[in-house]
């Protein structure tokens, strides 16, 4: 078998393209153009490219946005101020902190301050809590961006056994919350292995999808997985290419040629789920400022 590839990319410029429309007409019936804040703590180089995937995607669909740059000094104090000033601010519709913060920081207690209606990426507790009772909440965008993916190549997942590879807040979690969950897309059986699980294989081996987020190149191989499976590759981790101008290639979790030749589809990196997380940013943004999770009566 050879695999089917999953286009990220042109999925994620398709919803671009509906979030534009969407995002036009809003405006056109008189409303101010959605607002996306931005905070970066520090100068991690990684945490300053994806803001400026997200930044580009936010010019691409009509989204005003801003960075604050604060120094990775910043007391918890200090920062929960910032973050206050753009909770009560009426014209910033989504918040945002780029994660990870420097480790004197709790990210718990940052993203706690963050006001659950302004939470666009899904983090708060509340938000998360609704996810795991089936309310309309922000999901975290990642999963909510895998989820389209399903949707757009009509791979179901009702009754389907998936098994979640990382079990962090940002993915692992939500995903497996998510397609356990009964609604459209979820009714799926759900395993989450994580860095405690005995025998990974026992437990991909039985998968008909497969949704990896666990930071490792390499991590699931062919002999791990069965014939026709769903691979979602959520690893993106920078190794070493003397061959590249920038010095590394990105490489996601996955031994992408050899599960290529096993699976039914899966997805690239990068290409695959990246530019989904993104678009789902724009889209819960403009949830926001719609104010259609939580309408204010
Ligand atoms: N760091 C890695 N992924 C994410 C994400 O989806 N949102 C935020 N805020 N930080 C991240």
């Amino acid at each position: 078998m050879s695999a089917q590839i999953i286009d990220g990319k042109m999925v994620a410029e398709r919803t671009r393209n509906q979030i534009r429309e969407d995002v036009d007409s809003w405006v056109e019936e008189g409303n101010r153009r959605p607002f996306l804040q931005v905070i970066q703590v520090g100068t991690d180089p990684a945490s300053s490219t994806y803001i400026g995937a997200k930044t580009r995607a936010c010019n691409d669909v009509g989204i005003e946005t801003g960075t604050a740059h604060l120094p990775d000094t910043i007391s918890a104090k200090e920062l929960k101020k910032q973050i206050r000033k753009f909770n009560e601010d009426d014209n910033v519709d989504g918040i945002l902190v780029q994660l990870p913060l420097p480790n004197h920081l709790s990210s718990h207690d940052v993203i706690e301050s963050i006001d659950h209606r302004k939470d666009v990426d899904g983090f708060h507790p509340m938000n998360v809590g609704r996810l795991a009772v089936d309310q309309p909440t922000f999901r975290s965008c990642t999963p909510a961006g895998i989820l389209e993916l399903f949707k757009h190549y009509s791979i179901p997942t009702k009754s389907q056994h998936a098994v979640v590879v990382g079990a962090s807040n940002i993915v692992g979690s939500p995903m497996a919350i998510t397609l356990s969950r009964e609604n459209s897309t979820g009714k799926a059986t759900t395993t989450i292995c994580h860095k405690y699980t005995k025998d990974i294989t026992r437990h991909t081996i039985d998968a008909d999808i497969i949704i990896v987020a666990a930071g490792q190149p390499g991590l699931i191989k062919a002999e791990m997985v069965k014939e026709g499976v769903v691979v979602i590759d959520v690893g993106i981790n920078r190794v070493a290419d003397e061959t590249s101008k920038k010095g590394y290639k990105l490489v996601g979790d996955c031994d992408f040629e050899a599960l290529k030749k096993k699976a039914s589809w899966i997805t690239p990196v990068p290409g695959g789920v990246g530019p989904m997380t993104v678009a789902m940013l724009m889209k819960n943004t403009l949830l926001a400022a719609k104010k259609s999770i939580y309408p204010e009566d």
